[in-house]
């Protein structure tokens, strides 16, 4: 399929890109030919295994300075609060939310300030996620990041992102979303000063678009609204660090010049962003809400049908018209798990609590919905007339594992103690005589 570039980006979900910094870099008509043009290397980047099926065969040709492989040993590199381990705490059943970050008080780039929240399963499991958090106050410098045990979701609340990846440069700003496939390569930089966000890793099967059904061929988010660089290289040397997520701990091997020396590439296999405010969001205009999966943005799927390691889902302005209906989130549980966050604005369901920044953790089968003060005011609202939520971005992590949180989560100043209290003004109203 062929891209289209935009905005300085290739526009498509998974397409066939391609993309080379000085012209005739790409060979023609092979991947890998006795002599690259301009002296560079020839190397191919696996995203599936090599076998997967063509619809879901992932995988990338980059021509580069110099190949991947060359740099010093890896050595562990500690790392105060990003990890992967999910068992070290029993998770709890208990409705949990948590206040956002404060700014950091050192110097703490993007990788310094990862602070890991919650998760389930890992690397090896192949299924899973883990849930970070990011609070930063200056750009990485002299070095380079990839995580090898799952794709990166990053999601900026507060601070744009400059995102120099070995297959080019995505910038992000809050509510646009970044993915950086396994094992790529990047550098983050930051354009405001400092930053604070989300990073969701995938363990499991890589985010694609959902399957629309009924709905048709268009809708949620459209395919063309996916955008991945164009390249753009780094030939630059001097003494570097690469920093390597592996097995769920990191490593710093020494480099003698950038990683992102790639001057063309072409293949399925590259990072992408979005902008949420693009998704078309689908709801009721009769009676009811459809399951929040109508808001679906990216999918993870499992091996059950249905079933999803991860669904990626957002709550974007919408107008409410379904009548005969309470229009905020209704009461649930849910067999699937809800982490949530919230990128600006006020969410529907919670009247107070939940700022931009914060998170809140809903579990297996853990009761929920809206609080009190919500209640009161959605059953007392006039339906005669349509509602809009203007100014709102939130988003669900949601997965069929139970996410546990981290130790630092639970005992966390952010922590919210008392936040069980917002449902515990839903008064009985029940009168068997009242119609
Ligand atoms: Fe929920």
């Amino acid at each position: 399929m062929a891209s289209i570039a935009s905005n300085g980006y290739q526009s498509g979900f998974g397409n066939e890109f391609a993309s080379e910094a000085i012209p005739g870099t790409l060979p023609q008509g092979q991947n890998s030919p006795q002599r690259v043009a301009h002296g560079l290397y020839a190397e191919q980047l696996s995203g599936t295994a090599f076998t997967a099926p063509r619809h879901g065969n992932r995988r990338s040709w980059l021509y580069r300075i110099r190949p991947a492989a060359v740099h010093a040993p890896f050595q562990p590199l500690a790392h105060a609060s990003l990890h992967n381990r999910f068992d070290e705490v029993p998770a709890t059943p208990n409705q949990l939310r948590w206040d956002p970050l404060p700014p950091p008080a050192a110097p703490t780039d993007f990788v310094d300030g990862l602070v890991t929240m919650a998760g389930s399963g890992g690397a090896n499991e192949q299924a899973g996620i883990g849930i970070h958090l990011y609070v930063a106050n200056r750009s990485m410098q002299g070095r380079f990041f990839y995580d090898a045990d799952a794709e990166l979701l990053i999601l900026p609340q507060q601070g744009r992102l400059h995102i120099a990846t070995e297959m080019g440069v995505l910038e992000l700003e809050p509510q646009e979303i970044g993915l950086i496939p396994r094992g790529v390569r990047f550098r983050v930089e930051l354009l405001d000063g400092s930053a604070r966000g989300y990073v969701a890793e995938n363990f499991g099967a890589m985010l694609r678009l959902p399957d629309l059904g009924p709905i048709g061929s268009n809708g949620l988010a459209n395919a063309r609204d996916f955008l991945a660089p164009h390249a753009a290289y780094e030939d630059v040397e001097g003494e570097f660090e690469l920093i390597a997520k592996f097995q769920g701990a990191l490593w710093s091997a020494r480099i003698g010049h950038s990683p992102l020396d790639v001057v063309g590439w072409h293949g399925n296999y590259a990072p992408y962003k979005y902008d949420l405010r693009r998704f078309n969001t689908i709801g009721s205009i009769s009676y009811d809400h459809p399951d929040p999966s109508i808001f679906t943005v990216l999918t993870s799927p499992s091996d059950t049908p249905g079933t999803a390691n991860i669904d990626f889902a957002i709550f974007p302005p919408r107008w409410l018209v379904a009548q005969h209906t309470f229009r905020p989130p209704w009461f649930h549980r849910n067999v699937a798990s809800e982490y949530m966050g919230l990128i600006t604005g006020a969410y529907d369901a919670k009247a107070e609590g939940f700022v931009p920044g914060g998170s809140s953790l809903h579990n297996c089968m853990s009761g929920h919905g809206p609080d009190a003060a919500t209640f009161d005011k959605a059953s007392q609202a006039d339906l005669a007339r349509p509602d809009v939520i203007g100014d709102t971005m939130a988003f669900m992590l949601e997965t069929r594992k139970v996410i546990c949180p981290t130790r630092q989560a639970l005992s966390s100043p952010q922590l919210q103690a008392g936040y069980h209290e917002c449902w515990q003004g839903l008064a009985r109203h029940f009168d068997p005589t009242k119609a």
